[in-house]
């Protein structure tokens, strides 16, 4: 029997946190899909999906940590299985613009059966204030391989007002939107915009991606996200993505917000430090 909970998986994170305060306030139940959550929602332990699945009607699918990584597509189709089983045909996918793993997670999900919806993303401004970026730009120095590589940064807000739209009305089955912010920023004018908006100094440093790998493992960061974060500046950040799209007009009728509205927006919080 088909529930009335939408189960937001990944709904403590970047943009699940954001769609589920937006069902909320459309007056729709929501299940927080979490490791934490009633009940729990794990990618690791597969005997935990069904009963997150249980009574729902739609799902916000975030895959953790990347759908970059090799088993990540796998993972999909098999959660697509089970989510139809359980009687949920409304899926939403947040996809990735360019891995090669994202694609194959998107095909799997097309193939499923469900009643999908699928948001290739580009890299969201959120990085940089709720991601590996943040402490970083707190020390005032940014080291990245990235050097005129430049990337249309979208914002998380955007990402949910899309992923939101879709799960409120269904004329957004069987489309798939390429969201993009409205300029291409190299990763220096990104930090650019944020040390301008939050008052302070930061420099940022290309640097190459050997030196890149031993700053992190020199700051402690675990093997597996190295690893990650490597691969995301390899082959995501390759310059392929170079282009704007026209995915969040598209979807809301709006142009997106601009990586300097994100900036502005965020600094307040103090979250970057000083803020003016
Ligand atoms: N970040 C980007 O720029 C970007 C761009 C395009 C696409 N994507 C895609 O978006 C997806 C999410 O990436 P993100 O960076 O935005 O991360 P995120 O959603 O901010 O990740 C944190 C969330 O993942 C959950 N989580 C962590 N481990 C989990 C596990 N084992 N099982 C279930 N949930 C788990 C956390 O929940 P709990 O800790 O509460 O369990 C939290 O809700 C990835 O598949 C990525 O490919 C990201």
């Amino acid at each position: 029997m088909t529930g009335t909970e939408t189960l937001i998986v990944g709904g403590t994170g970047k943009t699940g946190r954001r769609v589920a305060e937006r069902l909320m306030a459309h007056g729709m139940p929501v299940r927080v899909g979490s490791r934490n959550g009633t009940p729990p929602f794990d990618w690791e332990d597969r005997a935990t999906w069904s009963a997150a699945l249980a009574g729902t009607r739609a799902s916000y699918v975030t895959y953790y940590p990347d759908l970059a990584l090799p088993d990540a597509a796998e993972a999909i189709a098999a959660f697509a299985d089970t989510a139809l089983l359980a009687g949920t045909r409304r899926l939403v996918l947040l996809s990735g613009r360019g891995e090669p793993g994202a694609q194959r997670a998107e095909q799997a999900l097309q193939a499923s059966g469900a009643d999908g919806t699928i948001l290739r993303c580009s890299w969201f401004g959120q990085n940089f204030s709720e991601s590996f970026l943040l402490e970083p730009i707190l020390a005032g120095d940014v080291a990245l391989p990235a050097d005129r590589i430049r990337e249309p940064f979208v914002d998380a807000e955007d990402v949910a007002d899309v992923a939101a739209a879709a799960l409120v009305d269904d004329s957004h089955i069987g489309r798939l939107y390429e969201l993009t912010g409205p300029r291409l920023l190299s990763f220096a004018e990104a930090i650019a915009e944020i040390a301008k908006a939050s008052g302070r100094t930061i420099n940022y440093r290309a640097v190459d991606a050997t030196a890149f790998v031993a700053g992190l493992e020199a700051a402690g960061l675990p093997g597996d996200l190295i690893e990650l974060v490597r691969l995301l500046f390899t082959e995501v950040l390759d310059g392929s993505n170079e282009y704007l799209t026209h995915g969040v007009f598209e979807a809301l009728g709006r142009p997106p917000r601009d990586f300097a509205d994100y900036a502005r927006a965020t600094a307040p919080s103090g979250i970057w430090g000083t803020s003016k």
